[in-house]
């Protein structure tokens, strides 16, 4: 049975109601059903295996279809690498655990940062541009690493006449030789010569045809014509073959809702098996036609929309129903969903017809379903609903596991909502819903504009500094049950920016003191470690954090009323702590109490609390505090 299924007029998320669902985590709301993408990724790994016994498969998931990272933990759990399209996608893929190996890592222009990041990660990039090929040499030259590249290539497709339906008018050929990536064959073959490539290992090629069509028949003519692109570029290289041959992505899945205007003739959705067996035939043939063994070279993909696609289902709630009889009959299903989180209404032109979650009486009539931003907003056009339908009603439009969250926006301040992934009777949360705070995280009104003066908005964190971290996080976490969130070293130029102190070296370890973090600092020069009270590098003494709205603001007063902060106002650097973007800096209060005062980048997300031991023995330092 089909994970998605109806049962009894219910729609079933595996073992569990939709409605139930929508009842329990509210709506609107993203589903995934997790035996359906498992069961989507292995129709791939297994159709591209049977079709190409010439060498081994990869099946390279799109990241960018939908970048959840519970999804993409499935799908490293299924053996599927991914592809991703720029630097944060990469530091997705690999903060979800994704092998560096099995990441293809694309992007129509790449920064700088990426070619490095790509190549110190040991990931297989894809190059765009003879000068990316020139900057990815350069860059591994000075890692000293070897990069793992592969030349993205431009198969000429422009006879091909077929409609896209991407944009719905134009031909295929046309729209797809007019997408920028790849590089032109003859600035190619010339650069080749010239370049200095010690530092590469030019492992293969790569193209991507996109989702133009469902036909079969241009995916085979694609890679057919990639096959020959590869035997012109053997015979620029004599003595090069690829090792690898990746063909992108793009192909079509059960229920594809793209291009709206086409979709009046029932499409057939050829299967994996199918689009494996025309690609690798394909390239089977454009290889041997020009003088290329295909035997040995190993044969990639990167689906995203045919993996994640019909996996997904958006549950939405009718508010109401609305109906005009002249001068035009109308009916307008009013449901709390839009196109702000249908993105590819527009996009792709895409068209769900929805379906009830439970049965609903009464016959068929034909409804606009339309959404709630002030948008002209029409989800689906000419959808066929029950006219029993009613407000509370819920309604779902299936295949929407691709794109659809990922490309959601803000649009009239709405917060995008959660995600959940459902397995067998379990309903798991895997995103959260956007709250209005998140909406309006980012904004900052210039002092000028605000009417009320600076202020304190709470206690932020308490700190302490000690002689001995483990010790103390041994007394704190271990014997006193606190979480133990996070460590990390604290450089010294990163201390003195803060602080003001010059040469300090610090260890931290954050403690979840429930609503609040207390925060042990040990300062690792010995010769610091005096312990006394009110200095912050001594063991014992303690600063107190302030939370405000605005730290600039808050710097200003006090330098102006005589209390000097110890440093500028110091944004702190994107290492992936929960301290990232924070704005800090030091004072001291009249009575020479330390204070830190903290403007917070946003709400931290913390990993995942560290067991810690409780200590046999907890010795207190040496009784003398003599200052
Ligand atoms: C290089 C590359 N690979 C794979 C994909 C995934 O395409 P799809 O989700 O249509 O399969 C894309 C999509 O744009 C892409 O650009």
């Amino acid at each position: 049975m089909d994970p998605i299924h109806q049962d009894g007029g219910r729609l079933m998320i595996e073992s569990v109601a939709a409605s139930d669902l929508a009842a329990r985590f509210g709506t609107p709301l993203y589903v995934t059903s997790e035996a359906a993408l498992r069961a989507n990724v292995r129709a791939w790994r297994t159709a591209l295996d049977d079709a190409w016994p010439d060498g081994p498969t990869r099946v390279l998931v799109s990241l960018k279809a939908n970048p959840t990272i519970a999804l993409r933990r499935i799908l490293d759990d299924e053996g599927a690498g991914c592809d991703v399209f720029g630097t944060y996608e990469l530091d997705i893929a690999l903060d979800a655990g994704t092998p560096a190996e099995l990441i293809s890592v694309n992007g129509s222009t790449k920064p700088e940062a990426l070619i490095v990041r790509a190549i110190s990660a040991g990931a297989r990039l894809t190059v765009d541009s003879v000068e990316e090929l020139a900057a990815a040499a350069t860059a591994a030259r000075r890692l000293g690493r070897r990069a793992h590249v592969r030349l993205r290539l431009r198969p000429d497709l422009t006879d091909l006449e077929t409609t896209s339906e991407f944009t719905e008018r134009d031909p295929l050929g046309a729209v797809a030789d007019a997408y920028k990536p790849g590089i032109p064959i003859d600035g190619l073959r010339e650069a080749l010569g010239r370049l200095d490539l010690d530092g590469v290992d030019l492992a293969g090629v790569h193209a991507h045809l996109g989702r133009h069509t469902s036909a079969v028949e241009p995916f085979r003519l694609h890679a057919q014509r990639l096959g020959a692109l590869v035997g012109e570029l053997a015979r620029a290289m004599p003595g090069w073959t690829p090792r690898e041959i990746d063909l992108g992505g793009g192909y079509s899945y059960p229920g594809d809702p793209t291009g709206r205007a086409l979709r009046a003739a029932p499409a057939h959705t050829p299967s994996p098996a199918e689009y494996a067996a025309a690609v690798a035939g394909g390239l089977d043939e454009g290889l041997r036609a020009s003088g290329v063994d295909p035997r040995g070279i190993a044969l990639e993909i990167e689906p995203g929309r045919a993996v994640y696609g019909s996996a997904g289902v958006h549950l939405s709630t009718v508010l109401n129903v609305k109906r005009q009889a002249a001068p035009v009959p109308r009916v307008w299903v009013g449901c709390d969903s839009s196109e702000v989180l249908l993105s590819d209404t527009g996009w792709e032109h895409s068209r769900w017809d929805p379906v009830c979650a439970d049965p609903v009486t009464g016959s068929d009539q034909e409804v606009d379903v339309v959404g709630v931003s002030c948008g002209f907003d029409t989800i689906t056009p000419g959808a066929r609903l029950p006219d029993g339908i009613a407000a509370g009603d819920v309604i779902a439009f299936l295949a929407t596991g691709a794109y659809e969250e990922t490309l959601a926006g803000n649009f009239n301040s709405m917060p995008r909502p959660a995600s959940l992934l459902v397995s067998g009777d379990r309903a798991e949360l895997v995103r959260r819903a956007e709250l209005l705070s998140d909406v309006t995280r980012r904004d900052r009104l210039p002092l000028r504009l605000r009417d009320d003066a600076p202020r304190v908005v709470g206690v932020d964190h308490v700190s302490l500094t000690v002689d001995d971290l483990d010790r103390s996080v041994g007394f704190y976490c271990g014997l006193l049950g606190l979480t133990l969130h996070e460590r990390g070293r604290l450089e010294p130029e990163l201390i003195e920016q803060m602080t003001g102190m010059p040469d300090a070296e610090v260890d931290y370890a954050d403690v979840d003191l429930g609503s609040r973090i207390l925060e042990l600092l040990h300062y690792r020069t010995a010769a610091l470690r005096r312990p006394i009270a009110s200095r912050q590098e001594r063991p014992g003494s303690v600063h107190i954090g302030l939370r405000v709205d605005d730290a600039a603001a808050v710097h200003g007063r006090l330098a102006a009323a005589g209390f000097a902060p110890l440093s500028a106002p110091r944004t702190l650097p994107d290492d992936g702590s929960g301290w990232s973007g924070s704005i800090v800096f030091y004072v001291r209060d009249p009575d020479g109490v330390m204070l830190e005062i903290v403007e917070r980048a946003e709400t931290a997300s913390r990993a995942a609390g560290t067991p810690v031991p409780v200590p046999s023995t907890l010795e207190p330092s040496g009784s003398d505090r003599a200052d």
